[in-house]
């Protein structure tokens, strides 16, 4: 029998997604949802991750679970074809997690590079919740419940599929079994696109830096945080030449522009190497590419803003969507447990005489 597609990614719903999230992996889930060469495309809203962090921040987790939904809705993500499912209405994930956890080390969780840098970024030491610590190995149960094994994601959880592979052949030697198939990483193909730099010029666009543009941003903050990008401090007059690398605007254009914007927009250009090569050579001011780069992306964000607003007139339809996703998703992670509990022989019940 050929082997089902099964993709599945997700995101802690934290915030609203942002131009950032779109070209990393906003446009190639919508890529891979139009090929359509998938048995089962699931997004998963990972509510009960994003509180091993967040605790004491219930509030904002749920009210970022319907904000993620309609940010994905609204972006282009069609409901007949991908199953947006809220994690913890999947208790069976908690569950695969638990037996799962016997098979990892702590000291193989604490050599997650993503995990440690985020345990940086928090300040944790001795307050570092066992739940974070140990939320690489939910991850593999998000991943292994539904037989996944394409998944979809940017460079920084490369450490997590790599962490779900390792609990795949833990799993199959210890149990004897071959119950899982190894999930696959999926990275975005344009380089520009893994990291979009924010729009202060900080390595990372992320919402605690206040440095993003957001996908449901009105056109006028849109505009405005265009305007006070960082570009080139050193090009002060528009004669003097300019750097392109490290300029904001550079980026955000290699990530978003095509030759038919010139055409469009900015006619004296055939594309962004000529562009690129006025503003060095000196000539060209900030304030010209900067309305280029504005027209794009009031283009790009335009036409999700209005089916936003459509979407948020009926939320109850969403959540209705949502539950009723996540029972099916139950439904599948449940079998999943079966055949775990079969092959580690705690199917007890079995043995009772009729
Ligand atoms: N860790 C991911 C992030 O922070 C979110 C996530 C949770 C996820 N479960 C997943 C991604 C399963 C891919 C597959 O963005």
């Amino acid at each position: 029998m050929e082997q089902r597609k099964v993709i599945l990614t997700g995101d802690r719903p934290t915030g609203n997604l942002h131009i950032g999230h779109y070209v990393g992996s906003v446009a190639s889930r919508l890529s891979l949802q139009e090929k359509g060469d998938f048995d089962k495309f699931y997004i998963l809203i990972a509510d009960t991750q994003a509180l091993t962090d967040n605790a004491d921040n219930v509030d904002k987790v749920k009210n970022n679970v319907i904000q993620l939904a309609i940010d994905y809705l609204s972006a282009g993500i069609d409901p007949s074809k991908v199953d947006i499912v809220i994690q913890s209405q999947v208790p069976e994930l908690a569950e695969m997690t638990m037996y799962f956890m016997n098979l990892v080390t702590v000291a193989r969780l604490n050599r997650n590079p993503t995990v440690k840098d985020e345990m940086k970024q928090r300040g944790f030491n001795a307050g570092l919740p066992a739940g974070f610590l140990c939320y690489p190995i939910s991850q593999a149960s998000d991943i292994l419940a539904f037989g996944a094994n394409i998944v979809p994601v940017g460079e920084d959880q490369l450490p997590m599929i790599e962490q779900t592979r390792e609990i795949v052949r833990a799993f199959h030697s210890t149990y004897n079994c071959n119950i899982f198939s190894l999930p696959q990483a999926v990275l975005p193909e344009n380089k520009a696109c893994q990291r979009l730099v924010g729009t202060d010029g900080n390595a990372k666009m992320s919402k605690s830096l206040g440095n993003c543009i957001f996908l449901k941003d009105e056109p006028d903050v849109v505009k405005q945080k265009i305007m006070n990008a960082y570009t080139d401090p050193n090009h002060i007059k528009i004669t003097d030449p300019g750097k392109v690398e490290g300029n904001v605007v550079f980026a955000y254009l290699d990530a978003f522009c095509k030759n038919e914007h010139f055409a469009k927009y900015l006619p004296e250009y055939a594309n962004l190497d000529e562009l690129k090569a006025h503003y060095r050579r000196g000539g060209l001011g900030d304030v010209k590419i900067k309305l280029f780069l504005n027209n794009i992306l009031q283009e790009l964000l335009s036409p999700i803003r209005e089916k936003r607003k459509e979407l948020e007139k009926n939320l109850d339809q969403i959540y209705e969507m949502l539950f009723e996703n996540s029972k099916k998703a139950s439904e599948v992670a449940r079998d999943t447990i079966a055949k775990m509990k079969d092959a580690m022989g705690i199917n007890y019940y079995k043995f009772l005489s009729k």
